[in-house]
Parts: C-alpha cells; structure tokens; sequence
C-alpha cells in the first residue's frame, strides 16, 4: 500500500497580500491530487511548537481576497540555530509529514534548506516565493509586490496633491530593506522625479540641482520615491532644505504596503505557483523554489532563492531620469 503524501504549508517572513491565495491553491490542488495537507500556524515558531493542523477544502473558503495570512507567521530565531533546526525536522517527522511548502522570501527558503538538511535531507522542501520586496532570484515577481506597488501608487497619487497645493519637494519612503525593486515600480508608476535605491548611491547635489532646475522650468511640486533601504528619509529632507533652500516634508508608507486587499495579479501568480509546487511534489522532486521569468512559470533550485543574483532593471532606472524631465 502506498503512503499518501502528507503536505504541510507555512507562511514564514514579512507577510505578504496574496499568501492566502496560494495557501488556498496549495490546500485545494493538495487533495484534488489525493494528498494529505497540513497548516503550520505562526511561521516557523509555531512549528518548533509543534502547531500543526490537518487543513480541508473548506478550511481556505473565502480568503482569496483577503490580505495577511490565515497561519500567521511569527519572525523566529531559535530556527536559526542547530538545535532549532532539528527540533524543526524532529516535529515534522513525528506528525509524519514528507513535504514542507514554505510561502515567504529568502531567509525563510534558507531556513528550510536548513530543515532539509536536518533531517538528513528525508522532509523534502518546495518554495513558493511571497514576499513585497520581490528581491528573491529565480523570479521576475513574487506574490504580493503586485499588491504593494499599487497600494504605494495610490498613496504617493494623495502625496501629489498636497505637495502641488504647497510646492513642496515631498520624500515617500516605501519598503524594501535590502532592495530597491519596488521603489523603482512605485516611482515609474507613480510619476515620481527621482528614485532613491539601496543599489545605486545618489549624489546629493545633482539631485538639488534636479530639484531646482525643474521649479525653474514650472515644476509645482517634486517627488522623490526612496527605499528604506536607500538611507535615511528624515537625513535627506533636512539636506535637501539647507541645499534648495526649498519646503520638503517626508512620508513613511510603512506597514500598509502589507495589507490590503490582494490584486487579481497577485492572486492568480499564487494559483500558479502553488500549481506547479503540488505537481512538484507529486512528481517527488526534493528542494526546489517555483518562479516566473517572461510570464513562464519556471523551477529552481531551492538555493537559488538566496545565491542567485537579481539585478534592477538598469532601462527602467534610466527610463524615470527621461520622462522626469
Ligand atoms: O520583507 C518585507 C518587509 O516588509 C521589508 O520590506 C521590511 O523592511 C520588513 O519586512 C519589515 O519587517 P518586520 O515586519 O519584521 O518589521
């Protein structure tokens, strides 16, 4: 008689809009194809902690559209060190399970490579890139920076307004610790003058110059996109008044880039990518992390995920110095 696969699913890392989709596309394409599936709740934690809870068709009805994660997710350290890590593994093999799908960025595909390892490479690992920074290689997008560009968009839009009713030079900080990818996006899209990145070091008297230059020539107001990743946006106003001479205020975008609603973008790649993960697992592939590259859903090496390089798109970069003008 063969062992039915039994299949657990975490959310792990930042959450991200569009985890809830692809937990529901896990659960439901898990037992269309006759496999046992599994929700750990409260990310990594709460697998130390042994949360782990048989999940049913109707256990994911009615929260494809809804942002956040129904199994939480917990940011853990212990999963970190040695111990953690078999302690990981040893409560994945005691509720018997073959198949860990990690939905989150980097580091949590590095801490299953880990669980894999720990287990002496017997709990197999499959990947499903969610996270809205999008700075995972091995794919052009993850789920949830569709979402997050948007909800940016729409907020900078607002920041428009104001900064043309005063003239005001206005920063708004977006998230991206370590990346720049939805900065770029977010400015492209928004119509923002200058874009501040982790990956390109910006020179502070061009861009006064920018600034001045463009009022110059009837610019009302002037908007700089910026990373938190990139520097610090309170350092920046302040250098940016002394030099221009010019009102600037800042805004953090913060935490509602994490929520909302998903878009059907960012729904439909989390129905894809969960697809090819069961077909993954059911074909018995053992680490691997889905993608999408030129609208191809494509397969990786789990390693990848956190080795390969993801470069920002130098033509998209130059494209905002050109349509700034
Ligand atoms: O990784 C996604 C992200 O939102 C980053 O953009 C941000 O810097 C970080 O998570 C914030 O982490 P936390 O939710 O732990 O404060």
């Amino acid at each position: 008689m063969v062992k039915t696969k039994k299949v657990a699913i975490v959310t792990s890392g930042g959450d991200a809009p569009g985890m809830n989709a692809a937990i529901r596309a896990v659960v439901r394409a898990a037992i269309f194809n006759k496999l046992d599936v599994f929700g750990i709740e409260r990310g990594y934690q709460g697998l130390l902690e042994g949360e782990i809870k048989p999940l049913y068709l109707r256990s994911v009805s009615g929260i494809i559209n809804r942002g956040g994660t129904i199994l939480k997710t917990i940011r853990c350290e212990e999963i970190r060190t040695p111990e953690g890590k078999k302690k990981a593994a040893a409560v994945l093999k005691k509720h018997d399970i073959d198949y860990l799908v990690v939905i989150g960025g980097n580091g949590s595909f590095h801490g299953a490579w880990e669980i894999y390892k720990a287990s002496n490479e017997t709990i197999n690992v499959i990947g499903i890139p969610a996270t809205i920074d999008n700075d995972v290689a091995g794919t052009d997008e993850t789920i949830g920076f569709d979402t997050a560009i948007n909800t940016a968009v729409q907020a900078t839009d607002k920041i428009r307004d104001t900064a043309t009713s005063h003239e005001r030079v206005f920063i708004v900080e977006v998230m991206g610790r370590d990346r720049g990818f939805l900065a770029l996006q977010v400015g492209l899209a928004s119509g923002a003058e200058y874009i501040l990145v982790p990956e390109v070091s910006y020179d502070l008297v061009k861009m006064c110059a920018s600034i001045s230059n463009g009022y110059k020539h009837g610019k009302t107001s002037y908007i700089i996109v910026m990373a938190e990743g990139a520097g610090s946006a309170q350092a920046i106003t302040h250098q940016i008044e002394d030099c221009t001479g010019f009102e600037v205020r800042c805004t953090t975008l913060g935490y509602v880039q994490r929520g909302g609603v998903p878009t059907a973008r960012s729904r439909i790649l989390a129905e894809k990518f969960s697809e090819r993960a069961v077909e993954l697992i059911l074909k018995g592939e053992k680490t691997k992390i889905v993608g999408i590259k030129n609208d191809k859903i494509i397969v990786s090496p789990l390693e990848y995920a956190w080795k390969g390089k993801k470069e920002l798109d130098e033509k998209m970069y130059k494209l905002l110095e050109v349509l700034a003008i």
